[in-house]
Parts: C-alpha cells; sequence; structure tokens
C-alpha cells in the first residue's frame, strides 16, 4: 500500500482589485454591509485574456516548481471548477497542453465549493491504489464571468482565482501525508444556489440570456445555515472516524465564502481564532479555488510546518461537502 502527499503549492491570483467602494457605485450597498455581513474588503477580476485554464496554468506551474517534479512525471491532471473555459474540451486538457505535460490523463471535476477537496480525494485514490505516482489538483474560477452585476445579493460575494497542488506517492511508513476524507453530496438542496441556463435542461436562446439565467442565483440566508451545520458535522465525523481530536489540528483551512460562516464552524468546532485561517477579505468567494490559494497563502506565510496536522472544509451548490484531515 502507498500513501498520498502534498508536495507542491501555488496560486495565481488576477491583478485587477474590485474593492467594496467600487461595488458601491455599481448597486445599492456599502462597504459597511459587505464588510460586516461577509467579512469581504475586496475581490479580483479576471482580464479579458484570462479563463479558468489560463490562471489554472500559471498556479499549477508554481506548485509544480515547489514540489521539484518534472512535467514527464505527472500522470494526472484533475480540475475543479465551475467556470470551465468551455463546455468541452474538459480545461484539464486546455492546462495540459499549455503547461505541454506529455504524459497524462486529463479530467474536469465539478463539486462547487468543495470542488478541490473532491479532487483531492480522487489524486489520494489514484496513488494509493498504485496506479499513479503524481497527480496535479487544480481549483480555477472565473466567477466573474456568471455573475449579475446588478443583483446585490450575489456580486459583492464572488471572485476569480486558482490555486493548484501537486499530490504524489510517498511509503506508507512515512509520518506526513494524506489520513483521510468525508464527501457528501445532497441534491435535494439543489434550489439554494444554481446556474439554471446552459446545460441541457435550459439550453442557451434568446430568453435565457434575457433573463440573465446564465448567472449565478442564491437564497443566501438558508444557504448561510446548512453551510454551518453540514461543514462543522462532517468535520467532527472525519475527526471521529480518523481518531483524531480537534486539539491535535494545528491549522483548519475552511471554504472561504463568509467570516461568520467561518466563525460558526470554529464555534462549534471548539478552535481558537488563531488555528483558522482566513484569507477571504481579499479575495471574496473564489469557489474550487478557495482551499488551495488559501493553502499555498498559508504556507508562505509560514502557518503551516513540518508535522503539523491540518484539515480542510468545504461546502458548496449542489449540495456538496467534503472534509480532509493530513500531516505536512
Ligand atoms: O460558497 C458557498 C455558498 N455561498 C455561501 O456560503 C453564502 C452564504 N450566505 C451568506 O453568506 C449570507 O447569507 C449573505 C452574506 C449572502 C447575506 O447575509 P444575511 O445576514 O443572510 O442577510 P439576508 O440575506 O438575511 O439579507 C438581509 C438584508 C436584506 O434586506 P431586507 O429584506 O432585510 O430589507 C437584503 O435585501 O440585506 C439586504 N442585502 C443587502 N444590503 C446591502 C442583501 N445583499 C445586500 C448588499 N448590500 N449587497
Amino acid at each position: 500500500m502507498f500513501k498520498a502527499k502534498i508536495i507542491g503549492l501555488g496560486k495565481y491570483i488576477p491583478k485587477r482589485v474590485l474593492t467594496n467602494h467600487d461595488l458601491e457605485k455599481m448597486v445599492e450597498t456599502s462597504d459597511e454591509w459587505i464588510s460586516s455581513r461577509t467579512g469581504i474588503k475586496e475581490r479580483h477580476i479576471a482580464a479579458p485574456e484570462e479563463t479558468a485554464s489560463t490562471m489554472g496554468a500559471e498556479a499549477a506551474k508554481k506548485a509544480i516548481q515547489m514540489s521539484g517534479i518534472s512535467h514527464e512525471e505527472i500522470e494526472m491532471i484533475i480540475f475543479c471548477t465551475i467556470t470551465p473555459d468551455m463546455l468541452f474540451p474538459a480545461s484539464a486538457c486546455l492546462v495540459q497542453d499549455i503547461l505541454k505535460i506529455p504524459n497524462t490523463g486529463t479530467v474536469d471535476i465539478e463539486a462547487a465549493c468543495s470542488g478541490f477537496i473532491y479532487g483531492l480525494s480522487m489524486a489520494n485514490a489514484y496513488i494509493v491504489s498504485g496506479m499513479v505516482k503524481n497527480v496535479l489538483v487544480i481549483g480555477s474560477e472565473v466567477l466573474s464571468r456568471f455573475t449579475d452585476w446588478e443583483d446585490r445579493n450575489t456580486c459583492v460575494l464572488f471572485g476569480d482565482g486558482a490555486g493548484a497542488a501537486v499530490v504524489s506517492r510517498t511509503e506508507e511508513k512515512d509520518p506526513s501525508g494524506i489520513i483521510g476524507f468525508k464527501l457528501k453530496g445532497d441534491g435535494s438542496f439543489r434550489d439554494l444556489l444554481y446556474v439554471e441556463a446552459g446545460g441541457s435542461q435550459k439550453p442557451a436562446s434568446h430568453e435565457t440570456v434575457e433573463k440573465k439565467l446564465h448567472t449565478i442565483k442564491m437564497n443566501g440566508n438558508a444557504t448561510f445555515k446548512v453551510a454551518i451545520r453540514t461543514m462543522s458535522e462532517e468535520l467532527l465525523e472525519l475527526l471521529a472516524e480518523t481518531k483524531i481530536s480537534s486539539d491535535d489540528i494545528n491549522l483548519l483551512i475552511p471554504h472561504q465564502a463568509n467570516e461568520r460562516i467561518i466563525a460558526g464552524v470554529a464555534d462549534r468546532m471548539n478552535f481558537p481564532k488563531e488555528k483558522v485561517f482566513m484569507n477571504l477579505s481579499k479575495y471574496g468567494n473564489t469557489s474550487s479555488a478557495t482551499i488551495p490559494i488559501a493553502l499555498a497563502e498559508a504556507f508562505e506565510e509560514g502557518r503551516i510546518h513540518k508535522g503539523d496536522s491540518i484539515a480542510l472544509v468545504a461546502f458548496g451548490g449542489g449540495l456538496t461537502s467534503g472534509a480532509c484531515v493530513f500531516k505536512w
């Protein structure tokens, strides 16, 4: 049997910044409302020529560089996104071509804000089974292209960005590596958060465009309540299954949607604030990219040390949810 561990991390944040004050000029809102209700101060917006795959490739370059492996050694690219360049081909194929990775499988997965944890779990399964040695997992989103910029309920929340990790085979006796996952999905909550048109149920038409059905719709308040309950329950279940006490976790990296959701989860878990990583004030909610961006940034900031136990937890449209624990 093998184990899997993360050996490289990278992030890419597009240059353009959109502040809460900028949004005050676009919709009926205020910096005070956005800051106090969400914790977000600004978000980044992709340039017109940037896409999920170009941003994902930039983050991947950095993750590969940190890992020290060559492009030839990557055997699988898992691209997590709800905002792919196109319906198909997969954005993973486009990254393969941008980075000229010669011998790799390519697949996109769609699990909304939980996407990166699902991607990591697939990488782990491929590696533990002995099928491959090195997997590139990318979370990249251009949510600004699916945002209704006249809807204050949603447009203040989202941002663009990408993060990536190289996950590699290690020996079972290695004290560092991935310990476990908990993944769940419940389609009965599909009406909480969705993009209605552009798929086979409601293909693009003049009517769908006029009604802005290609943009994100959300029942924020209901999502808020389910998010706190689901994330804390799932993480508690995973910790119980892996026999790890929450005191033993050195850093919790939750999905970055709302400061109050994160505080609610931390409260229920009895996690002190210092052990919870947050960067949403700078980036807003970048869906499947929040966790890999936060991981890369926590590492850059020296908040992850050798031997640390790290917990990830996320929640998103679907609904989907996921938790992961690993030792660095
Ligand atoms: O990535 C995972 C999925 N997404 C999330 O996790 C998001 C979950 N939800 C949330 O983060 C919060 O529910 C929001 C930040 C979206 C909203 O906060 P809330 O405390 O749940 O507010 P609310 O929806 O209860 O709305 C309160 C009021 C409403 O006005 P009335 O009806 O009370 O007069 C809204 O119309 O705030 C109003 N409002 C705004 N006011 C100023 C909604 N958006 C804005 C805005 N600026 N941008």
